[in-house]
């Protein structure tokens, strides 16, 4: 595997295996790996000849006052997994080489990035795109991979390729769950031993309001019966609860046909995200 740090020399290297027809796959990440992105470089390999990982703490998608001077940061250990895991090609651009200018562009993600965890992180999907859109246009990836645990920013990825025909495929790689079904997450050890054990209701409920909602077509109902059970069986206060349309996030109507059912839970100061998609099929 070859760490590259400039945009130059990734196209160059690039460009021998597009001339060969090889497919190109793409896994943007910030860096600090965890299992989730290895099982996005492990579909990856399978389904591509070549393996490009981006390893960049986006700082366009940070808030003023969010964690990106702080947000963890180990180059070797990330090789070392990215080696692990079959990649040939881990992309680790310095800021200056992303962003040499402040030349003034802006993406405006639009109305679908203000809602769920957009509500209070003002900016943070227009900064995901932006970087995204960047790496689409620097690697030119046959296929990208990301995961469905960020079920919000998947969606405004697919609407971006299909609203401004980006000539890639979106590969979506489905939630890794712990045995008792919390979906699994780099904060999940910030939780208390009591936490940790209530945690997993967070799926339960969801999944007891998918059927909720399946049997009875009520909305309302469906997710008060999720934000009771969390309140009710754990310590947790939910941020958000909302069943939405898929991928476009808006208010769901007779004709949706596919849905997202999605979460922030906090527990002390650990904010857990989970979600559900599933479509109409599954109601008839
Ligand atoms: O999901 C992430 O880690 C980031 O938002 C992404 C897609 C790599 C863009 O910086």
């Amino acid at each position: 595997m070859k760490v590259i740090t400039t945009i130059n020399e990734l196209q160059q290297e690039l460009e021998k295996h597009r001339v060969l027809n090889k497919k190109i796959a793409l896994v943007p990440t910030m860096g600090y790996l965890h299992e989730g992105h290895m099982t996005l470089a492990k579909a990856a390999r399978q389904e591509n000849d070549l393996v490009v990982m981006s390893d960049f703490v986006n700082p366009t998608q940070f808030g003023p006052n969010e964690d990106f001077e702080s947000y963890p940061r180990d180059l070797d250990r990330d090789e070392k997994i990215a080696t692990e895991v079959g990649v040939d090609y881990l992309f680790a651009p310095t800021v200056d080489e992303m962003y040499p200018d402040d030349g003034g562009i802006r993406i405006e993600a639009g109305p679908a990035s203000k809602i769920l965890c957009g509500a209070t992180r003002p900016g943070h999907f227009n900064g995901v795109l932006q970087v995204v859109s960047k790496l689409f246009h620097i690697v030119q990836p046959t296929n990208a991979y990301f995961g469905q645990k960020d079920a919000q920013q998947l969606a405004l990825i697919q609407l971006m390729v299909r609203d401004y025909n980006f000539p890639v495929t979106i590969c979506s790689v489905p939630i890794v769950r712990e045995e008792d079904g919390l979906a699994k997450s780099s904060r999940n050890v910030f939780l208390t031993d009591a936490e940790r054990e209530q945690a997993p209701v967070i799926q339960q409920a969801l999944q007891q309001a998918k059927a909720d909602f399946l049997k009875h077509h009520d909305k309302e109902q469906a997710i008060q019966i999720a934000i009771t059970m969390i309140e009710n069986q754990t310590s947790g206060h939910v941020d958000y609860l909302e069943l939405r349309s898929y991928p476009n996030l808006q208010e769901i109507h007779p004709e949706t046909n596919q849905f997202l059912l999605a979460t922030a839970v906090y527990f002390s100061n650990v904010r857990l995200i989970d979600n559900i998609l599933f479509s109409n099929e599954e109601i008839r």
